[in-house]
């Protein structure tokens, strides 16, 4: 009888539980319905069916235990806003809304509801008005990409709050105002920035001389002053682009990472003599044309395998590969 009893409860128990092991549950098909709605019901979602399972055939949706974690809607006819909706996947590790050209408004506030969220890429859409602060509050964001869309305003400071940001990918907006001061105080990671073809201006907060970032890319902007603090001969980085700006610094101050395999500063103001230490550097891309640089390009390492485009347009630079002294 014992026996029977707990044969019973067994089968109950396994009943009740298979239904959960697979299939996405309720609350989060609920919400994936909701957001095609709000979508308009676009042909890229037709596979969202509400009668079958949104875990296995529902295009771009992905589960763990039966929870969605991850949405990738990408390259389709998709009109309207990111929906309210999407707060309600509150499992969410991965959010890509990408080359999505009629995706257009902000970034709703209930996407801070996704406690859980990584990666956030709302790439390559039609997003416009400033990115908000709020983003800051999802605090498990590694990699943040709001490229190629039309935001406007200033780099919400609060982006040094994000804890475990590895990357901050805005460029290709129409941002304005400068870096802000708080970059200053990351609380966590050291992201690679950025920030290229935007409308930022201003001077380089002196302060993020102490960061040994990997990637800088700053290009395409009316930055002034000094871009000297991204360099140092501690540093690990590998890759930085400044050109296209207005910096203005004596490069033959600056002590150069033997890591650095990408070196752009074409474009700008920056004076000085060209120091040695480039010609013992890995480069497999280096240009330092446009600029106020004078003096002997150093015989050695690669600069001589680099065509005359990357040194000319200088004050006075001579040598290999330009003219000779
Ligand atoms: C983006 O949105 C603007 C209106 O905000 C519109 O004029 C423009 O055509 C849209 N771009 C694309 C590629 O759909
Ligand atoms: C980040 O995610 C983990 C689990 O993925 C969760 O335990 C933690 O609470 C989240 N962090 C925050 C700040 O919500
Ligand atoms: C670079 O590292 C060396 C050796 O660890 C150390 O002696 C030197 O002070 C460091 N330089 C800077 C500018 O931090
Ligand atoms: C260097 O930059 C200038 C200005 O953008 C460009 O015209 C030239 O082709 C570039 N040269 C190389 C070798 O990258």
């Amino acid at each position: 009888m014992k026996l029977l009893l707990r044969l019973s409860i067994f089968f109950s128990l396994l009943f009740i539980s298979l239904p959960s092991s697979y299939g996405c549950t309720s609350n989060d098909k609920n919400a994936l319905l909701q957001i095609k709605k709000s979508l308009n019901n676009p042909h890229l979602l037709s596979s969202w069916n509400p009668r079958t399972d949104c875990c296995t055939s529902w295009t771009g949706v992905e589960c763990t235990n039966s929870r969605v974690t991850a949405l990738t809607i990408s390259s389709g006819e998709i009109s309207g806003q990111i929906p309210n909706q999407i707060g309600d996947l509150i499992d969410l590790r991965t959010l890509d809304f990408s080359y999505l050209t009629h995706l257009t408004g902000n970034i709703p506030r209930t996407i801070t509801k996704l406690k859980n969220l990584d990666l956030l890429r709302l790439k390559q859409n039609n997003l416009s008005g400033p990115i908000p602060e709020y983003i800051s509050e999802l605090k498990n964001v590694t990699f943040l990409d709001l490229s190629f869309n039309q935001f406007t305003g200033p780099i919400p400071g609060s982006f040094s709050q994000m804890p475990k940001l590895q990357a901050i990918q805005i460029n290709d907006n129409k941002l304005t105002g400068s870096v802000p001061n708080s970059f200053g105080s990351f609380v966590g990671n050291v992201p690679n920035l950025y920030l290229f073809n935007n409308k930022l201006s201003g001077k380089i907060p002196e302060s993020l001389s102490k960061y040994d970032f990997n990637a800088v890319d700053l290009s395409g902007n009316g930055f002034i002053g000094d871009g000297s603090m991204f360099f140092g001969r501690n540093k690990t980085t590998v890759r930085v682009d400044l050109s296209r700006n207005m910096f203005q610094f004596d490069l033959s101050k600056v002590k150069f990472a033997r890591s650095i395999v990408s070196l752009d500063l074409s474009k700008n103001r920056i004076f000085g003599k060209f120091p040695r230490e480039l010609s013992k550097l890995r480069l497999e891309h280096f240009n330092v044309s446009y600029n106020r640089l004078c003096g002997k390009i150093p015989r050695g390492g690669l600069l001589q395998t680099f065509e005359p485009s990357a040194f000319s347009h200088n004050l006075c630079l001579c040598g290999t590969p330009l003219k000779a002294c």
